[in-house]
């Protein structure tokens, strides 16, 4: 039930390209494993992910925001993440609990305690054995997220409303993902995420293979 890996930071640091990458590596080292993402990762989560599209004449606010991220997060967790693991699985998700906290907590204010908590509620209390997190700083990242989302057209992300707030708004949450992982340096491994995309592939590869033969 430990096999969770989890992919973090901040907007355009390169997560959904190397989760891509790590799962071909995995797929050669011949590992079992499935890849997901939040929010999503069920048929409930992506009807939440929609709503959290915000297309639509609706307001979210902060705390409206947390719930329906928790809400996708029970369910993806209960439906997706603990069968796999069940089935002797490798799990690696694309955002989990950490980006609840960088996000509203770090970044909308909301209070971190209470996030803690219902981070354990919403996710059965399942934490990820290992968090990869790609530093990059907020101006670059936004960059490339501004150019994903003009190539990609109609296939938006869910994370595609926070490239509308304020660049201070992303400097905190890069701090946030930063503090925690000082809070927790056995679980998080933090890689230079303005390398180019294989320097940054490689070192996910060393610290994959070192978790899978650890
Ligand atoms: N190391 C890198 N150097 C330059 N561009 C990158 C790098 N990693 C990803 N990109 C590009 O930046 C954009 C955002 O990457 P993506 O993997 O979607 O980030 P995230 O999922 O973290 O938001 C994509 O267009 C991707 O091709
Ligand atoms: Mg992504």
């Amino acid at each position: 039930m430990e096999r969770l890996i989890t992919f973090e930071g901040t907007e355009g640091c390169g997560k959904t390209t190397q989760i891509r990458m790590a799962g071909e590596y995995l797929g050669q080292r011949r590992v079992p494993f499935i890849i997901t993402a939040e929010p999503g990762g069920s048929a409930l989560g992506n009807r939440i992910r929609e709503i959290l599209l915000n297309r639509g004449p609706y307001e979210i606010n902060a705390e409206a925001e947390l719930f329906l991220f928790m809400a996708a997060r029970a369910q993806h967790v209960r439906e997706t993440i603990i069968p796999a693991l069940r089935s002797d699985k490798l799990v690696i998700c694309d955002r989990f609990s950490d980006a609840t906290l960088a996000y509203q907590g770090f970044g909308r204010g909301l209070d971190i305690d209470f996030i803690r908590q219902i981070n354990l509620f919403a996710s059965a209390s399942l934490k990820p054995a290992m968090t990869i997190l790609f530093d990059l700083p907020a101006e670059e990242g936004l960059m490339r997220a501004k150019k994903r989302i003009a190539q990609n057209g109609k296939e938006a992300s869910a994370e595609d409303r926070f490239e509308q707030e304020t660049l201070a708004f992303h400097r905190n949450i890069r701090e946030g993902y930063l503090s925690l992982a000082r809070g927790e340096p056995g679980r998080f491994r933090i890689i230079d995420g303005s390398k180019d995309i294989s320097a940054v592939h490689r070192e996910v590869c060393v610290h994959m293979e070192a978790f899978i033969t650890g």
